[in-house]
């Protein structure tokens, strides 16, 4: 039996819940666009070809900000392409995913999709390819309110007033040598510098995010952040983080406690952004955009269903990296989202990537039906539900030994008070592959007055913990009602079933 008393103090905040959070990623790559949010002809696309079911899912999903066009994508792109008559519009090779790019969709059609999905735009610019002049002419595209070049330009491709884009992303991945335009951490520093600079005197309210690491095993990781933000601290708001995650060779124990390295990363490109600011003498804070993150399958799934190679021929929106998740991917992308909210005083942005068909909580066919994969529910639960200030725990867990990160808590977790509502959320994930958990709760400064709601996500009754939704099968994983909370004279008590996330709302008073 695994057992944890998890310690919530109501003055013991960390910040309140940054609801940029829980941010989304839409690519030009595979079927993320094409034939995922955009498919003109499918029974269910409205007039303009956005898939009205695939949208509903989106906004269950609840994502607030929406990270776009790339990506390696955006490394060559040229955005201008993208806007006008799209019988104009140029056919061109996308060289990052070998992929043909019709460009029928757009920054225009994209804008206006994001206003039906009800998030925010964020959009990265190419400082692949290009540099200052064109990222200077997109903002003033984007956001001049018009009487120039580039926003009458805008007003005559039918978007009379401004899209008003506040989050901008300098570049993808340039730490990258598999990138169009790899840089050294100086060059892109520079760029970075010069190119934050124009665009913020064109639109001085935009917030910009200045590229980090690819991943934490670069070579380079570490020295690029201090590099590029040695160069330019004082124009970028942000540095980003990406991270995926796999379970390597049947190693589920490691794979589930995946939230350790993430927790460790954060921390790392924490004390960097730190070190920059105190010797630079800087007083604003640079804070963290992890702008992709997710499971991902890099090896060891190369099957027909689920091809992550890049194409050998030039096809339009060919199938790409569409992994399919199962319960135990569920259960690691709920603490992957515990361990973004508990840096939540630094991690201000995050996107998991992507939204749709490409590494995506939503799958959808080419004129057939959009379904929910597993990892959609601790998103879409916690997108909802984590309001208010973000609390500081003190969780006391057995631990089981992992070969990558020894030994590790069984039980973590994460919760959010909302003193208006008077509502506290509880995300706990179990890892143990075998035993149920029982958590104590022990309330300091606040008092369990009601059960709101308790929900969980575990391995169903006729499955097994690779047990995924599937096209024929599109419902074999979700949440079912979380039946063992007891309350009693406001303490409370989790019996949670092994190898599940769950998320448990409370009522409580001041007391
Ligand atoms: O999300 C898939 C790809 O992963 C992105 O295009 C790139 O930025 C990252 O390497």
């Amino acid at each position: 039996m695994t057992h944890a008393r998890i310690t919530i103090d109501r003055d013991f905040t960390i910040a309140d819940v940054p609801r940029r959070l829980f941010g989304q990623f839409v690519e030009h790559m595979g079927r993320c666009v094409y034939t995922g949010i955009y498919e003109p002809g499918h029974p269910a696309a409205d007039a303009r070809g956005f898939r009205t079911d695939v949208l509903e899912l989106v906004r269950e999903l609840g994502p607030t900000v929406i990270r776009y066009p790339g990506g390696n994508f955006v490394s060559g792109y040229r955005w201008e392409d993208g806007v006008g008559p799209a019988a104009e519009r140029p056919v061109r090779i996308d060289g990052a995913w070998h992929t043909i790019e019709t460009n029928a969709f757009g920054l225009h059609e994209f804008v206006d999709w994001s206003r039906e999905a009800e998030v925010e735009v964020m959009e990265a610019i190419n400082l692949g390819t290009r540099g200052v002049e064109e990222a200077r002419a997109l903002v003033e595209y984007a956001n001049h309110p018009g009487g120039t070049y580039w926003s009458d330009l805008r007003r005559r491709n039918g978007a009379e007033d401004p899209f008003d884009i506040r989050l901008w992303c300098l570049g993808n991945e340039l730490d990258g040598p598999w990138q169009i335009g790899h840089k050294t951490p100086a060059e892109y520093g520079r760029l970075a510098q010069e190119t934050a600079k124009a665009m913020k005197l064109v639109d001085p309210t935009i917030e910009l995010v200045a590229v980090g690491s690819s991943n934490r095993q670069m070579p380079t990781f570490g020295t690029w952040e201090h590099t590029v933000l040695t160069h330019a601290y004082d124009e970028v708001d942000y540095i980003s983080m990406h991270a995926y995650y796999q379970e390597h060779d049947g190693d589920a124990a490691s794979f589930l406690a995946e939230a350790v390295d993430m927790d460790a990363f954060i921390d790392g490109v924490v004390a960097t952004i730190d070190a920059v600011k105190a010797a630079g003498k800087h007083t604003k804070q640079v804070d963290i955009s992890f702008d992709e993150w997710n499971v991902w399958y890099q090896s060891g799934l190369d099957t027909d269903d689920q091809p992550h190679q890049v194409e050998k021929t030039w096809r339009e929106h060919p199938r790409l990296i569409e992994d399919t998740y199962n319960v135990t991917d569920a259960v690691v992308v709920g603490t992957f989202l515990h361990s973004l909210l508990r840096h939540g005083d630094r991690v201000r942005i995050a996107n998991q990537a992507q939204l749709v068909n490409v590494i995506a909580p939503i799958r959808s066919e080419e004129g057939g039906p959009a379904w929910r994969q597993s990892i959609f529910w601790p998103f879409a639960r916690m997108a909802k539900m984590a309001k208010g200030r973000i609390l500081r725990l003190a969780v006391s867990s057995t631990k089981a030994p992992t070969a990558r990160y020894g030994d590790v808590d069984e039980v973590d977790a994460v919760a959010t008070w909302d003193e208006e509502s008077g509502r506290l959320a509880l995300f706990v994930a179990n890892r143990s592959l075998d035993a149920e958990a029982t958590v104590d709760l022990d309330l300091h400064g606040l008092r369990a007055t009601a059960l709101r709601s308790a929900e969980v996500l575990t391995v169903p009754e006729d499955g097994d913990r690779l047990t995924a939704n599937l096209l024929d099968a599109p419902d074999a994983v979700g949440l079912r009602p979380l039946d063992g909370v007891a309350l009693d004279d406001g303490a409370v008590r989790l019996t949670l079933p092994a190898l599940s996330w769950s998320a448990v709302e409370l009522e409580v008073a001041r007391g």
